[in-house]
């Protein structure tokens, strides 16, 4: 089988975040599974709010324009999301809305969100483990940028009492559906590298 190229970005760039925690427990998963994983942090790429006066005069920030390349030299891409008054939070939101811009990517142009597949997952301390953001994540990649986006996802939740017992994920079903969630994105992200 071939080794697909899976890209990790949490939500969150708060230390000591849950969803990066689970972004790092996911990448252990998919490197299991064969998968060769670059997991980023999106405090390395910080862009202002989304301005297209900045946009005009400036044109799409550099930080915006790396990503879309690290997306761009990837088969699969694994968002791992915070919920935030039930969405996403805005650091996400607004690094997708930059990205999504034209001049995020050289000529010729090729959307950083095509031909490739995207799996998301979200945590939270509370009992619906951030299911509603997910639920607005979908739409925003399928609808509003065009990407495939795999069925499977995982809403942990609790998470912070799951981690503070160990740094992976080990009581189903929550188990169990972090294993499906990333043996599909490789599964799917395959077909990318033919
Ligand atoms: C502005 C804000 C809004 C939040 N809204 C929600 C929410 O709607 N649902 C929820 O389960 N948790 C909510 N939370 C709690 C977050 O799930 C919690 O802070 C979580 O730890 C954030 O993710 P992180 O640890 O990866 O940074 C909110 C937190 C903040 C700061």
């Amino acid at each position: 089988m071939r080794h697909p190229k899976i890209l990790v970005l949490a939500g969150s760039i708060r230390g000591g975040s849950i969803n990066t925690r689970l972004a790092a427990a996911m990448t252990k998963e998919l490197a299991l599974a064969d998968a060769e994983v670059t997991r980023i942090t999106l405090a390395d790429y910080p862009l202002p709010i989304y301005n297209g006066d900045l946009e005009d005069e400036h044109g799409v920030p550099e930080a915006a324009k790396t990503l879309a390349r690290l997306f761009l030299e990837h088969h699969g891409v694994l968002i791992v999301t915070p919920e935030y008054n039930a969405s996403i939070p805005a650091l996400l939101k607004n690094t997708l809305d930059w990205m999504s811009r034209r001049g995020a990517v050289g000529e010729p142009y090729e959307s950083p969100f095509h031909n490739r597949v995207f799996a998301i997952s979200a945590a939270t301390n509370g009992q619906f483990g951030g299911i509603r953001a997910l639920m607005t994540l979908r739409p925003i990649l399928e609808l509003g940028l065009g990407a495939t986006v795999i069925p499977d996802q995982l809403a942990l939740a609790r998470a912070g009492d799951a981690f503070n017992r160990t740094s992976s994920v080990s009581e189903e079903p929550a188990a169990g559906t972090l294993r499906r969630v990333t043996s599909r994105l490789v599964e799917e992200a395959v077909r990318y590298t033919l």
